[in-house]
């Protein structure tokens, strides 16, 4: 007799919560196929001190507080922060929601030394989620030239393909906040999937679905609906919509069913210079061997073109009642 065993996918998530973040992160609580190893904290939406203290009082709104946090980078690698993004995420990163100060605290083991020792005791088996600047994925393949070769998976949500940005109008937010971080994470030699706008700005979960998930009777619900209010605002000015784009969640939905998603093996840059900063570049060419000086020698990355939004949708509501 065979038992049936839901195969776990171990993940370390790199975070900037986020209201986005936030929603992804009790995505993932919810999922049994995926096994939370560890949050490392980053600069973005807010300061590193504000994500770090919402990981923490996320987990433990949750009751999951078993899950360790640590601390990444407060700047970018080559530049300084650019400031924090009160508009969309609120002043205090989770739409200015009311927040229990956290109880527990962070590990003292700084985020890069967390990624390279969870990897290296878990060789080709974790997956790291990034849903912010990738400066603590720099970092790490900069102190750990071994790195690559004991991570399984590196999946983003960032970048832009072929769509404008949403930062810039050639820039996506995450990468904008460190370009020099992602140029790097980009061209290292492990297999990355990018979950962009591409993909990200055709789902659209409607106020009625976010109603569905934050009418529900859980502590997550609870948060969700008071963090989601200014989110959603944000999305009804600036973009004339019905709710919200599902960033973070959406790279949720990838590992759970990548099936929902189309993507082409592209090699990419990020530009550094001049107003284009931070734009995602692809070579479209079929052979490295015709690609300009600048993509040669570049691994393919797997971006994400083309989204089942209808599967993706339901995923992330079915998901998002079922949370703690
Ligand atoms: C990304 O930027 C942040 O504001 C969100 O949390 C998401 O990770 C979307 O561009
Ligand atoms: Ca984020």
């Amino acid at each position: 007799v065979y038992k049936r065993q839901v195969m776990t996918r171990k993940l370390i998530i790199d975070t900037d919560p986020g209201v986005d973040d936030a929603m992804a992160i009790l995505m993932a609580l919810a999922s049994p196929e995926l096994e939370i190893l560890g949050l490392t904290t980053i600069f973005g939406n807010a300061a590193i001190d504000v994500t770090t203290s919402n990981a923490l009082t996320l987990l433990e709104t949750v009751s999951r507080s078993d899950i360790p946090v640590s601390v990444g980078e407060s700047k970018p690698i080559a530049s300084g922060y650019l400031g924090p993004v009160p508009q969309v995420h609120g002043a205090n990163g989770l739409g200015d929601a009311e927040l229990v100060t956290p109880n527990t605290s962070a590990s003292a083991e700084g985020a890069a030394t967390f990624i390279h020792r969870i990897a290296a005791e878990n060789p080709g088996q974790v997956t790291i989620l990034a849903l912010g600047p990738l400066t603590n994925l720099a970092v790490a393949l900069q102190r750990h030239p071994d790195l690559p070769a004991l991570i399984d998976r590196v999946v983003i949500m960032g970048g832009n393909a072929r769509v404008p940005g949403n930062a810039t109008p050639v820039a996506e937010a995450n990468i904008n906040n460190d370009p020099e971080a992602a140029d790097l994470v980009l061209g290292a030699d492990w297999p990355v999937t990018m979950v962009g706008l591409d993909v990200t700005h055709q789902i659209n979960l409607t106020g009625a679905a976010i109603d569905r998930i934050t009418s529900r009777e859980s502590a997550g619900a609870r948060l969700l609906g008071n963090a989601l209010p200014l989110y959603r605002g944000f999305f009804e000015v600036t973009n004339g919509l019905d709710g919200i784009y599902v960033h973070d969640p959406a790279t949720i939905a990838y590992l759970l069913d990548p099936e929902a998603f189309t993507t082409q093996s592209w090699p990419v840059r990020v530009e550094t210079e001049s107003f284009s900063r931070g734009k995602t570049w692809p070579n479209l060419g079929d052979t490295d061997e015709a690609a300009p000086p600048a993509w040669q020698g570049r691994p393919r990355i797997e971006i994400c073109t083309e989204v089942d939004s209808d599967s993706v949708l339901r995923l992330v509501e079915q998901r998002l009642t079922a949370s703690a």
